[in-house]
């Protein structure tokens, strides 16, 4: 593995080796080893075009966890509101050194561009690119579930697939690089994917997706998931044109009390284990997911926090180790 670009492309082994390493990386990570020498001497690029809270954050955690150096750019008062270019900032920073890219660019396309360009021999790593794909999202997502899968069934985590494993991903699909990321992880891992969402918030295109599409929430939940996964309603990439109102969404769309008693109902008719609550954050509290939800003991978007830091040590960890500084890769 080269770069980490999208989950579409990822092979199953490189999947697993990932997910494998971030179990080994949680313990860092929950900082009951402080830090590991592993990335010494090594520079990780946090490029952010667009904001980000969780993602950028965890990368650098991640890096120093790992002893590397990390350097962060945001394009909020860089040279980029001069009119500078991907390139030039690209080749400017690369020529400080930079082992690794770690870029978010509201570009469909932009981290494919940079590791195909020769602006950089660096490692690059999509952190979002566009509505297209979230990688690292994904796979802290499958990190998570397989998590929480596993302790529920009495099973080391290692190894596995999730296969059996049964998710809904609800709302805003359009926007979602997460959905897109997570639809083709979860399939290469064996797991039956759901989408359930309002015909105007699916892409064209969805239905040649290797997933059950639902256009009632109600609908889908009775098929009692073994996860639900609530999307962000992106309204910042609607034009000001909102379902037509927030309260319609919520009423139709939303994670509310009533409809998480009623998952916790249908699970009990169908096994012991409660159905495990994600959302990748920032949350619409009151929009697509109640504070109750959020909330409850179900509820793993915490965890997903944490397991992201694992996800990105692994993730630094198995592109730069096999990597010599020139950029060339091992044998
Ligand atoms: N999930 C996610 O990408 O969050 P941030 O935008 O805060 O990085």
């Amino acid at each position: 593995m080269k770069h980490l670009l999208d989950t579409q492309a990822l092979a199953h082994r490189d999947a697993l080796a990932i997910l494998d390493t971030a179990e080994e990386m949680t313990a860092v990570s929950s900082r009951e080893v402080k830090k590991l020498p592993t990335l010494r001497g090594r520079t990780v690029v946090n490029l952010f075009f667009e904001d980000s809270t969780r993602t950028r954050i965890s990368f650098e955690a991640a890096a120093k966890r790992l002893s590397a150096d990390v350097m962060n750019f945001s394009a909020k008062g860089s040279s980029v509101s001069k009119g500078e270019s991907l390139k030039d900032t690209v080749q400017t920073l690369d020529a400080m050194g930079a082992d690794a890219i770690v870029i978010r660019h509201s570009a469909s396309g932009a981290a494919a561009q940079l590791a195909a360009s020769d602006w950089t021999d660096a490692a690059v790593v999509n952190a979002g690119d566009g509505t297209h794909e979230h990688p690292t999202q994904a796979l802290l997502d499958a990190l998570t579930l397989r998590r929480g899968w596993s302790r529920a069934h009495g099973e080391n985590p290692r190894g596995r697939n999730l296969a059996g494993m049964r998710v809904l991903i609800v709302g805003d699909i359009v926007h979602s690089r997460v959905a897109r990321s997570n639809v083709w992880l979860l399939r290469t891992l064996g797991a039956e994917v759901h989408l359930a969402a309002p015909a105007t918030l699916l892409p064209y295109g969805a239905e040649t997706w290797p997933v059950t599409i639902h256009y009632s929430l109600d609908e889908a939940l009775r098929e009692a998931p073994d996860a639900v996964m609530m999307l962000r309603v992106q309204a910042e990439r609607m034009g000001g044109a909102f379902f037509p109102t927030a309260a319609e969404y919520t009423r139709r769309w939303g994670l509310t009390d009533e409809r998480l008693a009623l998952v916790e109902q249908l699970r009990l008719g169908a096994t012991d284990s409660p159905a495990l609550i994600l959302h990748p954050g920032p949350m619409n509290r009151g929009v697509e997911i109640s504070a109750a939800a959020a909330d409850s003991p179900q509820s793993r978007i915490l965890d997903q926090v944490a397991h992201g830091v694992a996800v990105r040590m692994a993730v630094l960890h198995l592109l730069l180790s096999q990597r010599q500084p020139d950029g060339s890769l091992d044998e």
